[in-house]
């Protein structure tokens, strides 16, 4: 189903008279990331059918998609960065179905085998999932007892947990709302502010649910079991990330087959976006007119509108004029990948068939990790594992975990913003002018869905404001002023979700 686009906003767009083609006229993306790709793809599906400007994406590695990677064990192949797709991510699911890609569910998300490790034992564990192949009536008994379970350790938190997910999601998806009922926003707290999920970038995530009745046992293990995978950070989280994060624990999820890198690259080549991979941008300055990016290759580019499509925190882009933003730290997530068989010994149990599939853990100190996976079963005492840690596992620690070890792959990830609450936004027009920033949205929540949602806005920003050379040749009866409206205020709550 096609979203309601409305065609003021396309109209604002129309070929450059041939004289302003002389002049710099570029849109330039710093980063081939789900956020630079979005950004390209909206850019051109928002002026289409009139061409598009003229698209330039710069990416300092080899390939295109960012924390988009995957890496391939025991030749099959496992996502390293971003992995899960929530059901509910429609501009994600919108761009695989445009892009032919296919969706591969998370394997039975709901029979995950488990456990929640405090460093000595495990303090709960789900029931020992039914052997492959086991009939439909076995499974589903499995299911419910495995509820039954849940339900008897957390009680009615359980259910206080789902209804402040459902809250978080129904807000979210008036992001997906036509252009007649949207805004676009020039500033992230008002995007937040017009959906009614400012409020929780101000408190925890435990302040939140503490408030919303749930129960400390509750917050401690499955909640910081889930906070610690989805962002390997404690339950001091910000609210929102929090919820964002919680959501990625329910069932339906789903990543694209082969690997998610695939969306970015599909959209890049969709939006006809010219790429320059290995061509890192060193500095980004204002001339005036139109700014100057200059390249690691020594290569200079003159660029109308300039979007930085990567978090600012840890790169080193020089602009002139210097720019300010608050200061955010970014948290490192160490990626292991291990074939091999985890020891028993090492988690008190005597049969390796007793370690849960899904080992997360408790906000203790002295955890090495956050969680320990099994991504494949090759055979019986051959499993391929992916574990999060927050500092790198070195072998020694690996030795005493595992009992045989083929391979290893380490990657460190400056992985999502380090959040906290109240919660400080960057802007999105970084000097006033053309320059926008895509990532400021990810101290909101880091999530591929929640990159394409902020492109999206930005790409209508940029339309809306677009300066007057790429715009020349309409009549001025013909262009709209542009118009960029703000809040409505939380306090007007959900509006009629337009899917
Ligand atoms: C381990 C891990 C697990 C995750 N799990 C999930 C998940 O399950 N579901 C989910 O939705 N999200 C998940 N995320 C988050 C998700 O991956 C990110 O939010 C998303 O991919 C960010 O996309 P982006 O385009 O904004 O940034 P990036 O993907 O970081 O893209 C930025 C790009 O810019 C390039 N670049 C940087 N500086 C320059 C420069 N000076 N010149 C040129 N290029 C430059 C970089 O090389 C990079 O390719 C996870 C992330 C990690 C690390
Ligand atoms: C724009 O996106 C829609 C899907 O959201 C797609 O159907 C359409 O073909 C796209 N158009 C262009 C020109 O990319
Ligand atoms: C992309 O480029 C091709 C070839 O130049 C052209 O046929 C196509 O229409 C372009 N698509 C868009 C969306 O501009
Ligand atoms: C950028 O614009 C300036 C001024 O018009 C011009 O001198 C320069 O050659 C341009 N550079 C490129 C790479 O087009
Ligand atoms: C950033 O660049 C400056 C100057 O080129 C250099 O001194 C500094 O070490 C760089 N920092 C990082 C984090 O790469």
């Amino acid at each position: 189903m096609p979203p309601p686009f409305l065609l003021p906003v396309l109209l604002l767009v129309l070929p450059p008279s041939p004289q302003a083609a002389a002049a710099a006229e570029d849109i330039c993306i710093v980063g081939s990331g789900i956020s630079g790709a979005s950004t390209a793809f909206f850019l051109t599906n928002y002026t289409a059918p009139y061409p598009a400007p003229q698209l330039r994406v710069f990416e300092r590695r080899d390939r295109v998609g960012g924390r988009l990677a995957t890496v391939t064990v025991a030749g099959e192949v496992f996502e390293a960065g971003g992995s899960i797709i929530h059901p509910r991510n429609l501009h994600v699911r919108r761009f695989a179905d445009l892009l032919g890609l296919t969706a591969k569910t998370g394997g039975d998300d709901d029979e995950d085998w488990l456990g929640i490790w405090d460093g000595a034992r495990f303090v709960f564990k789900t029931l020992r999932p039914p052997p492959p192949g086991s009939s439909w009536l076995r499974r589903k008994l499995h299911g419910l007892a495995n509820s039954l379970l849940l339900l008897r350790r957390y009680g009615l938190s359980l259910l206080r947990m789902d209804s402040f997910v459902q809250e978080m999601l129904q807000k979210f998806m008036l992001y997906y709302n036509g252009f007649e009922s949207r805004p676009v926003f020039d500033n992230v707290e008002e995007m937040l502010k017009w959906s009614g999920l400012y409020g929780l970038t101000r408190r925890t995530l435990e302040e939140e649910l503490i408030d919303a009745g749930l129960n400390t046992q509750t917050i401690s293990e499955l909640v910081t079991v889930i906070t610690r995978i989805n962002y390997g950070q404690s339950t001091s989280i910000s609210g929102l990330a929090g919820a964002v994060s919680l959501a990625g624990s329910e069932s339906g999820l789903w990543s694209i087959k082969g690997g998610n890198w695939q969306l970015a690259a599909g959209l890049l080549k969709t939006a006809n976006a010219t790429l320059h991979l290995q061509e890192g941008i060193e500095s980004i300055s204002d001339a005036g007119d139109y700014y100057v990016l200059k390249s690691n290759k020594g290569h200079e580019y003159n660029c109308t509108v300039t979007v930085v499509a990567t978090p600012l925190d840890e790169v080193n882009i020089t602009f002139i004029p210097p720019i300010s933003i608050p200061p955010r730290k970014m948290q490192h997530t160490h990626t292991t990948f291990v074939r091999g068989l985890l020891d028993p010994k090492f988690f008190g149990l005597s049969s390796v068939s007793d370690i849960p599939e899904l080992i997360g853990t408790m906000e203790l100190p002295d955890i090495p990790f956050s969680c320990i996976s099994v991504r494949k079963k090759h055979g019986e005492h051959d499993m391929t594992y992916k574990i999060f840690s927050r500092v790198k596992l070195e072998d020694a620690l690996l030795d005493q975990m595992f009992s045989t070890r083929e391979e290893t792959i380490r990657i460190d990830w400056p992985a999502y913003p380090h959040y906290q609450a109240p919660e400080d936004f960057a802007p999105i027009i970084l000097d006033g002018r053309h320059l926008y920033y895509v990532n400021t949205f990810e101290s909101a929540a880091s999530a591929m869905e929640t990159g394409a949602v902020a492109a999206e806005n930005v790409a209508r920003l940029i339309i809306s404001r677009l300066p007057l050379g790429l715009r020349a040749g309409l009549s001025s009866a013909a262009v709209p002023e542009p118009h960029i409206e703000s809040s409505a205020g939380e306090e007007e709550g959900p509006r009629r979700v337009d899917l």
